[in-house]
């Protein structure tokens, strides 16, 4: 088996060749000036499974996942696997206003007809699979999060919105805590609060959980309120820390002790691997 490390991914695509005892596929990307992509591999590939690494967090990088896979299949790959740790545009998975379109499934189109399947990591809304016609498969990030938050001994987890509460409760059954979400309540015109559904923070560290931190104004304006309403400590923990501009600066800045993201997206904070789950995932879908 061959690993082709996308630029966005050198350090998973490095502990997956570990996890899978696989060969990592030398090759060279560039970008042109006028911003075009281009890829060549550097291993020959005919007669191999090979599984492309690299997270679609911008377009650039989705049309590079598309030329290594091309490339793959060209040059004679058996199989050829999409590993897309973030699933960019998963969070368009219907209309909601007339005239738009469903980007989720506009991008699994694409993706589908490119590779022989597909393995990714908590995509925003796990649904989006079904867009797929491929084996595609969805691992969870929580059993490691849960691992590197442990030592923290956190009191509560929280998730920021309604949406992600599910995600918490994962996490907390996990660390054998207490779960809850954020509701926002606006007092007045220019003024909301948000306050836990129904456990108090006082006095506790608390953990919240996110899929994704983007510009980490969630997370700031969780913060804020939760350092008022008594909170001893704060963790933020997401499995995609996309950090846009100066977003985990800004996230110290308003009180978190720590900020953990997984290394599908690779920044300061990813200090969790998600590299053994997505291995297991791929020798399944492969049936090695
Ligand atoms: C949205 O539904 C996601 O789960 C995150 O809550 C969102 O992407 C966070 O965005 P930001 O960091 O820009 O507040």
């Amino acid at each position: 088996m061959l690993v082709v490390g996308g630029s966005e991914n050198p350090r998973l695509s490095a502990e997956l060749v570990k996890s899978l005892a696989a060969r990592l596929s030398e090759g060279t990307t560039k970008r042109f000036p006028d911003g075009e992509s281009y890829v060549r591999l550097g291993t020959r590939v005919s007669g191999e499974d090979v599984v492309v690494v690299q997270s679609t967090r911008t377009d650039a990088a989705l049309v590079e996942l598309l030329l290594w896979l091309d490339a793959a299949r060209r040059h004679g790959a058996r199989r050829t696997l999409a590993v897309v740790p973030y699933l960019g545009y998963a969070r368009q998975d219907r209309t909601f206003l007339e005239g738009e379109a469903v980007s989720a499934e506009a991008v699994a189109r694409i993706l589908d007809a490119s590779c022989d399947g597909l393995v990714t990591v908590d995509p925003h809304q796990e649904h989006v699979l079904r867009f797929y016609r491929k084996p595609a498969q969805a691992v969870s990030a929580a059993g490691p999060i849960a691992d590197r938050l442990r030592r923290e001994s956190p009191g509560l987890v929280l998730a920021p919105d309604a949406g992600a509460a599910g995600r918490a409760a994962a996490t907390a059954k996990l660390l054998g805590c207490p779960h809850d979400h954020l509701e926002k309540r606006r007092l007045s015109g220019t003024e909301v609060v948000m306050t836990p559904k129904s456990l108090d923070v006082r006095g506790k560290t608390v953990v919240l959980v996110d899929d994704i931190v983007s510009t980490g104004g969630t997370m700031v304006t969780a913060a804020r309120t939760l350092r008022e309403q008594g909170a001893a400590r704060l963790l933020a923990a997401c499995t995609h820390g996309l950090f846009v501009g100066d977003a985990l600066e800004r996230m110290k800045a308003a009180g978190y002790a720590d900020v953990v993201a997984t290394d599908t997206v690779e920044s300061a904070a990813s200090r969790v691997t998600v590299a053994p789950l997505v291995a297991d995932a791929v020798r399944a879908l492969l049936g090695r």
